[in-house]
């Protein structure tokens, strides 16, 4: 390619994120083409409606809803996918890298369930797969482990990771906003998931950690191995007990090498108020990771939305880009290398715990409480109860115990009459 050839650049699909990449694009044209030696230029791109309105910046001209023509395009050099989901994403992306190209995808589903597949296609054909986008929006987390970290060894990461469960949480406590609420706004701010489902439900926060488990430890797992819990069991009165208790509740994606296997978990969590996770509100997304030579390290940006994935999407674009032109396409790919590893199951876990328990105000329920919670070896550490019309909300936190065991206490407890279904149960982060 001479110097002054263009990078022709197809994208699969042209929504919130693809809107962003083309005003980016468009918007550093000239800095871009500085830095690759060579200017961007968006070929093609894949849409579902050929009639929506898109940016303004897009050259209508190159849009259409014909997948043949775009992945038939032989002169394509680079595909971003920012389809989401799995299909048709995945084939056209194994089409892509079959034809030598190399593919930035912001797809995170994608990636949880096929990418150890993808980056040894990839690797194999000798072509990129670049994904900063998939995790983190804007934040450089994807880089931070494949680079940066490359010389360390990470014992362990703990983040925010899906900014709608977030805003979504901040929402309720900061300004009183009901759930329901919240969510909606986070769809029209372009935070959420096509299907926000995926966001509260906390699968989003598991694909990423999928993701982070890749770069971080090495390992392949599946993602039905992810221990996942969301954020819509959390009710009013688990926000406030928190604050009482110098708590601030977020939804964490936590993993750790333990050697043999992996821990990896996502669900929410009391953070004490002191902890830097506690004061990151919004969209923003942090991930803390402990190096076993760095040590303590924290990214902290604006996780979702347009503007910020399409930085990530666009780092990527000039990487892969830089990198063809230099022959030197497939290196950043190959670099990534991955074995099986088995995920810890849940019951194992040691951790402190929150519990509130719904129960009807009876002499002697508290006392069966304790009793069952003795019997599995977990000591209480506060209490506080509540009443109203009889019914009582008990709150405690724990001293650390096994998962299993204070689980089996719950359910001797939900068995009881007193009791007003299970226990809300929350973990208690380092
Ligand atoms: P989106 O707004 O729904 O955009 C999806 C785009 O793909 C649309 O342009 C849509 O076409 C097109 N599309 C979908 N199915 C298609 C098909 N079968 N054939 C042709 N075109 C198709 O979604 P998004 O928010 O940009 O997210 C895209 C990806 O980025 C997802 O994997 C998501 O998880 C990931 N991501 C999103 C964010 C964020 O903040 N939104 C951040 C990081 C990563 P039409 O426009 O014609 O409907
Ligand atoms: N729906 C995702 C989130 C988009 O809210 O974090 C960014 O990956």
């Amino acid at each position: 390619m001479a110097t002054s050839d263009p990078v022709r650049v197809a994208l699969l699909g042209c929504g919130t994120v693809g809107g962003g990449v083309v005003r980016l694009l468009y918007d550093n044209a000239r800095y871009l083409a500085e830095r690759i030696g060579a200017p961007l230029e968006i070929a093609r791109v894949l849409v579902r409606d050929e009639d929506k309105p898109r940016a303004p910046e897009l050259d209508r001209s190159v849009v259409t809803t014909d997948p043949e023509i775009v992945l038939g395009d032989d002169s394509i050099d680079v595909y971003v996918e920012t389809i989401g989901g799995v299909d048709p994403a995945r084939e056209w992306v194994e089409r892509a890298i079959e034809k030598k190209c190399a593919v930035v995808t912001a797809n995170k589903m994608l990636l949880a369930t096929s990418g150890a597949d993808l980056v040894e296609r990839a690797a194999a054909a000798g072509v990129d797969l670049a994904f900063e986008a998939s995790v983190g929006g804007g934040i450089p987390i994807i880089r931070t482990l494949r680079e940066a970290l490359a010389s360390d060894w990470v014992e362990s990461l703990s983040g925010i990771v899906n900014g709608t469960c977030n805003f979504v949480l901040s929402r309720m406590r900061e300004h009183g906003e009901s759930f329901d609420a919240a969510v909606k706004l986070a769809q029209e701010l372009g935070y959420a998931e096509v299907d926000p489902e995926l966001d509260v439900g906390g699968h989003d926060a598991a694909h990423k950690l999928v993701v982070l488990a890749m770069l971080a430890f090495g390992a392949r797992v599946s993602i039905d191995e992810v221990p996942t819990e969301g954020i819509r069991a959390l009710e009013p009165i688990d926000h406030r007990f928190a604050k009482r208790f110098g708590y601030v509740v977020k939804h964490l994606a936590i993993g750790r090498d333990l050697g043999d296997s992996v821990e990896l978990r996502v669900h929410p969590a009391l953070v004490p108020e002191d902890k830097p996770l506690a004061s990151v509100s919004g969209v923003l997304n942090a991930i803390e990771i402990e190096g076993r030579a760095l040590g303590p390290a924290l990214l902290v940006g604006r996780g979702a939305g347009a503007m910020p994935t399409a930085v990530s999407v666009v780092a990527d674009l000039l990487d892969v880009a830089r990198a063809r032109r230099g022959n030197a396409g497939g290196l950043m790919t190959r670099g990534i290398q991955l074995r099986r590893r088995a995920v810890a199951p849940l019951g194992a876990l040691r951790s402190r715990y929150y519990v509130r328990f719904r129960v009807e105000n009876r002499p002697g329920t508290l006392a069966r409480i304790a009793q069952a919670l003795g019997d599995a070896n977990v000591v209480v550490e506060q209490m506080v109860q509540e009443e109203e019309s009889g019914v009582a909300s008990i709150v405690m936190t724990t001293h650390e115990a096994v998962e299993a065991d204070l689980s089996r206490a719950l359910d001797a407890i939900a068995a009881q009459p007193f009791s007003r279904g299970r226990a809300a149960l929350l973990r208690i982060a380092r």
